[in-house]
């Protein structure tokens, strides 16, 4: 193993969002490519750890304060993910049914102790770890003080020469804390303070952002937006531009292959018209919606990044407009925005539908079979959903931002080069206006043919990003 992967997510085994589909890709990629590389996430109480055997790579405990927290490194013994697996098993901090949020739908109160844990136990392993790897690549801020602690704690001096890659795939969670929590620290250099603040806080983002030698954000234009508005970090992102890398995600062909995926009702052969027309049956069943109509649909965590909250009034003008559509939604999140959504399940029946669980299958049919999908985002670090659906043959509709903007042009640029249908401001005007001229493309099929064939045949493969980290792991020496 040269490159290890520290992250609170990795499909299949614990996945809340795309930075498990991206770290339960990209190491596979990584490995193809003459760069073996395995990745550690904390051992969560999920039905996946519980079908498939661990087995014990090391035991330890490290301090919080004036406590230990024993722990064991499992690795996945059957290597089912393509690449060497591991797990921090942490009794008392991890072992819990969800990985951000519990039952209750509420994050959990100790997460400064749950991360600052895991992080440990990861360093520590490293140190008494003879095959240990060459490069840590850490991601968002449940990794992020891995960087400082190498540098400036002495109890992980020994691995201060191991070169560090942090990748920003949500700058909007930084993982602050305040000082007064300084205690459940490790002991760390006192002229090294500085690292660990911002604005008053110990901040975990922002102690990556300027402690790993080399910070990727996931896409170029996130990484532009963020020295525009961080949340007040902007500034650092600015200063440490030199270090600074946008790459954009691919997507694993293996999971995300039309002509293979078992959760589609009938998979891509010869004939795409077909392909669509059947998984689109199978969807308006599922959604009870009139199958003739254009169907529009969303997939996501249904909370302000994601612009979800958009989508009610929205509905009511479109539903109150001459552009007949349905829409269908998939997604958890804000429990005022599932109340809405409820609402709108009564009041359109046979045009508006919300499923609101979290149900992989169901995300994978719905790129097969929509029309469209729509993706008002005000903010998107980079975004899977836009790329999924286009592989699928799904036209989306995005709003102008992040990773969206790179993937995503217009169909309305020159030289037949567009993709699907963009909005700027963030207002109900601009997303009325994009249905609008969904429904007029699907009134279209000529045009709605070449476009759905120019998507399809686009490379969203991870060979050419995992090529742009492996540049940037070679000029750490790796
Ligand atoms: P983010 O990581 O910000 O949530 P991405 O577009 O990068 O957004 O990735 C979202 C991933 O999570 C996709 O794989 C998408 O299909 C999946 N997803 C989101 N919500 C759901 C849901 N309710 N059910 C199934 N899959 C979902
Ligand atoms: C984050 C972002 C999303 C991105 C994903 C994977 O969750 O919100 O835009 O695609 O990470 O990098």
């Amino acid at each position: 193993m040269k490159v290890l992967h520290v992250s609170a997510e990795c499909y299949p085994a614990a996945k809340a969002g795309g930075l498990g589909d991206v770290v339960g890709a990209l190491p596979k990629y990584l490995s193809a490519a003459g760069v073996p590389t395995g990745v550690i996430i904390p051992k969560y109480r999920l039905k996946w750890f519980n079908e498939h055997q661990f087995h014990t790579v090391y035991k330890g405990a490290v301090r919080l304060h004036n406590y230990y927290v024993p722990f064991t490194i499992e690795q996945e013994s059957a290597n089912s993910l393509g690449f060497p697996f591991f797990v921090a098993d942490i009794p008392g901090k991890f072992d819990r049914p969800g990985i951000y949020i519990g039952p209750g739908g509420h994050s959990y109160a100790d997460d400064v102790e749950r991360y600052l844990s895991f992080q440990q136990a990861v360093l520590q392993w490293m140190l008494n770890s003879p095959g240990r790897p060459r490069l840590l690549h850490c991601h968002d801020h449940h990794a992020g003080l891995i960087p400082f602690m190498i540098k400036h704690c002495p109890e992980y001096r020994g691995l201060s020469w191991m070169p560090t890659v942090f990748t920003i795939h949500n700058g909007a969670y930084h993982g602050a804390f305040g000082w007064d929590k300084m205690y459940l620290l490790p002991s760390f250099e006192a002229e090294a303070r500085g690292l660990l603040d911002w604005s008053g806080n110990i901040n975990p983002l922002a102690t990556a952002v300027k402690c790993a030698g080399r910070v990727t954000t996931v896409s170029p234009s996130y990484l532009k937006e963020l020295q525009q508005n961080a949340g007040g970090m902007e500034s650092l992102l600015q200063h440490e531009q030199h270090k600074c890398l946008g790459i954009i995600n691919g997507i694993d062909s293996q999971v995300w292959d039309p002509a293979t995926d078992s959760y589609l009702g009938a998979p891509l052969g010869e004939d795409v018209a077909a392909f669509k027309k059947a998984n689109k049956q199978l969807l308006a069943q599922h959604f009870r919606l009139n199958p003739n109509l254009p169907l529009v649909s969303f997939v996501g965590r249904l909370v302000g990044q994601k612009g979800a909250d958009l989508i009610p009034d929205l509905i009511h003008r479109v539903m109150h407009s001459d552009d007949n559509l349905s829409f269908a939604i998939l997604g958890t999140g804000e429990p005022g925005l599932e109340s809405a959504f409820n609402q709108l399940n009564q009041q359109y029946p046979g045009r508006f539908s919300a499923t609101l669980e979290y149900n992989e299958g169901l995300a994978h049919l719905i790129y097969a079979g929509s029309d469209f999908l729509f993706m008002p985002s005000r903010i998107e670090p980079c975004g899977l959903n836009q790329m999924y659906a286009m592989g699928y043959g799904t036209i989306p509709i995005v709003r102008s931002v992040g990773g969206l903007k790179n993937t995503v042009p217009d169909i309305g640029e020159p030289n037949n080069t567009g993709r699907g249908i963009r909005f700027n401001q963030f207002t109900l005007d601009d997303g009325q206006l994009a249905l609008h001229r969904a429904v007029q493309l699907f009134h279209n099929p000529p045009i709605l043919e070449q476009i759905r064939e120019r998507i399809m045949q686009l490379d969203f493969s991870w060979e050419k990003p995992a090529a742009e980290y492996i540049e940037i792991y070679k000029e750490m020496g790796v």
